[in-house]
């Protein structure tokens, strides 16, 4: 298991001061900045695009971006994101037409690759896919808004995930999205999780530094 990243997600953020937001979460202790992009086609919300991604970069913001795309098709937007200064790129597989055709194009773009799995998305891809991936996201709450509740299956869904990645040997990361918070992020962590996305319970603190510590703490209790 590799070392915690908290990954705050911007979609909860201010966005009239989106690069503020950002410098003050890295400021704070996130590790990667979570880049949510909705399509309002695949996922019922539309947000931001490569466009915001490369002017986080002009900005001056270093830290690892973590895109996640919610965009049916998808990968005629990845090489915009690749160039754009994506680190990461994670997609859901409803959403390819060629699951081991995506990943080899972020790859070939220079992206870390990363697959999503909703709530109700079986692990089955994974027989298949597991040693070219990056990353791996379980997805606690359906996709398209912020603020919802931690749906519970998906400590189970990281459990299993997490034998699946140790077994591999690989430096593979385990990352969970929705709901997840100081109460509850403990026994996220000792389900399997090593990234943690977190929208709503950060940026709906005035004390960034404070909230990151908070889930810190209850991650290495
Ligand atoms: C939901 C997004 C999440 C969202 C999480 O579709 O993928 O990244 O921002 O928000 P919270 O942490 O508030 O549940
Ligand atoms: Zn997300």
């Amino acid at each position: 298991k590799q070392s915690p990243i908290i990954a705050p997600s911007i979609l909860s953020a201010n966005f009239a001061r989106l690069g503020e937001e950002v410098d003050a979460v890295v400021a704070a202790g996130a590790g990667w900045i979570h880049f949510d992009v909705m399509d309002n086609h695949y996922v019922p919300n539309l947000t931001i695009g490569p466009l915001v991604c490369e002017a986080l970069r002009k900005h001056g913001v270093t830290a690892p971006i973590d895109v996640h795309l919610m965009v049916k098709p998808v990968d005629r937007i990845v090489p915009d994101f690749a160039k754009a200064g994506a680190s990461v790129i994670s997609f859901h597989p409803e959403a390819s037409e060629h699951v081991d055709r995506t990943i080899q194009l972020i790859k070939d773009s220079g992206c870390q690759a990363g697959l999503v799995f909703n709530p109700a998305t079986p692990l089955s891809y994974l027989d298949y896919v597991l040693d070219k991936l990056d990353l791996v996201l379980i997805m606690s709450v359906n996709p398209g808004f912020g603020g919802q509740s931690f749906i519970t299956s998906a400590l189970d869904k990281l459990r299993r995930v997490r034998e699946m990645i140790d077994a591999s040997g690989r430096p593979i990361r385990l990352e969970v999205d929705g709901g997840v918070k100081p109460s509850n992020i403990g026994e996220i962590a000792r389900a399997g999780a090593d990234t943690f996305v977190a929208g709503s319970a950060v940026f709906n603190e005035p004390d960034y530094a404070a909230v990151i510590a908070a889930m810190q703490r209850a991650i290495a209790a």
